[in-house]
């Protein structure tokens, strides 16, 4: 007996399902890997593994199979993103890889927005640092 898939399930197909994430994370992981200031924070004697955490993440939250929570735990990003200097200049630049990532996916229109939207939201919600040089206001 076949169920219906829920509306999460039905999210990870419409955006193309495991092939997308696998090709938005490894295009994704080009451009970090040139970039002076990202490139130095990841593991280099363990890119692939980077690429594969951040996958099995994205996957599970639209939807995909749990494979991230039931190896890595709860995700707790910001918790996780603590040790590295996650400033409004990292953020503009993983979202510079993101961008060019997600056009070569060349997605319907309405499924290229929803991910995008939350790929900004999520990169502005993981600053833990302000710029060096400036003062915080608070
Ligand atoms: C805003 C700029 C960001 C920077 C500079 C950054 C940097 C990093 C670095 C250096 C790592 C360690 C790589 C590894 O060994 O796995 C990491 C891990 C990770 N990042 Fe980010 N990240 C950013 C934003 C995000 C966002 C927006 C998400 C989710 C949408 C995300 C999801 C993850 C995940 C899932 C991991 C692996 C966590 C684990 O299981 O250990 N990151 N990030």
């Amino acid at each position: 007996m076949s169920t219906q898939p829920t509306e999460a399930e039905s999210a990870f197909a419409a955006l193309g399902g495991h092939e997308t994430f696998r090709r938005l994370v490894a295009r994704f992981y080009e451009g970090v890997r040139t970039d002076e200031v990202l490139a130095p924070m990841y593991p280099h004697d363990d890119w692939d593994g980077a690429e594969e955490r951040l996958r099995l993440f994205l996957e599970q939250y639209w939807g995909g199979p749990t494979t991230y929570s039931d190896t890595r735990g709860h995700p707790r990003l910001r918790m996780r993103h603590v040790r590295f200097e996650v400033t409004p200049d990292a953020r503009d630049r993983w979202l510079t890889h993101m961008r060019v990532a997600v056009d070569e996916l060349d997605l319907a229109p309405e499924a290229e927005h929803v991910l995008w939207d939350y790929l900004v939201r999520a990169a502005h919600a993981m600053v833990n640092t302000p710029e060096p040089g400036r003062t915080p206001l608070i």
